[in-house]
């Protein structure tokens, strides 16, 4: 199976960044690349046939200044978005209750919710990493039916944005821990599962080794073309 490639641009860019950025990603528009750029620049992606997915959503029935919902993208071909981004559950207070029901609503809409869940350093280093990973999963996911299309983005807190990578040994065993968490408790088996953090083009040769990774989610790396290519075409020569 081939490895998905999404690119979580942040609020990195501006303008003249991304056009620099479409111009030297035009040959490399294909199914397993999705890009989550800033929502003003959305249109410039879907112009240049990019699969888009979007950074944040508010539930579908909620007025909200400054926000978008899912009804107002089911029409424009976006068919991913983030959820429970690390960054949003610390600096807006996001839990995993409205995290499920951001879930439970991007999987009745038929849209593809990319999950993100990780432990923080202090968690790591009080070995509490499985149990934050298990609550996080267990309440996010709950009361959501066997879709084939949720993908799970492991993405250890303190390896975003750091240039810190877990070992691929640590890597290998959480992403079996999830799995298993998906399998037995959740009924999910066939969920996919990323590993998001700091994911650059010189780690990406250990980090593609993973057989039990479908993917990353790569940020700041994803913001310069020349960087994100490297990324791509090293992964490229691994999928089969
Ligand atoms: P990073 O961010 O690759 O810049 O560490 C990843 C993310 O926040 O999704």
């Amino acid at each position: 199976m081939k490895k998905i490639i999404i690119g979580n641009q942040k609020n990195y860019m501006t303008i003249k960044d991304v056009k620099i950025f479409l111009e030297a990603m035009k040959n490399n528009v294909n199914e397993n690349i999705i890009i989550c750029p800033s929502n003003i620049y959305i249109p410039y992606y879907l112009k240049r046939n990019f699969k888009v997915g979007l950074q944040n959503i508010v539930g579908s029935d909620t007025t909200c200044t400054g926000e978008i919902t899912i009804n107002q993208i089911k029409d424009l071909n976006i068919n991913y978005v983030i959820v429970g981004h690390s960054e949003r559950r610390i600096n807006f207070n996001e839990n995993d209750e409205d995290i499920n029901e951001k879930v439970q609503e991007l999987v009745n809409s038929d849209i593809v919710p990319i999950l993100c869940v990780g432990e923080t350093l202090e968690e790591k280093n009080n070995f509490e990493t499985n149990i934050v990973l298990k609550k996080q999963l267990v309440n996010s996911l709950k009361e959501v039916k066997n879709n084939k299309k949720i993908i799970i983005a492991y993405e250890p807190v303190w390896a975003i944005g750091t240039g810190l990578i877990p070992e691929v040994e640590e890597i290998k065993e959480i992403s079996k821990y999830i799995q298993n968490i998906l399998t037995n408790y959740l009924n999910l088996s066939e969920t996919r599962i990323l590993y998001g953090g700091s994911v650059n083009s010189k780690n990406i040769n250990e980090l593609k080794q993973i057989d039990d990774l479908d993917g990353f989610l790569i940020g700041k790396s994803s913001t310069n073309s020349e960087e994100f290519l490297k990324i791509i075409n090293s992964i490229k020569m691994n999928d089969k």
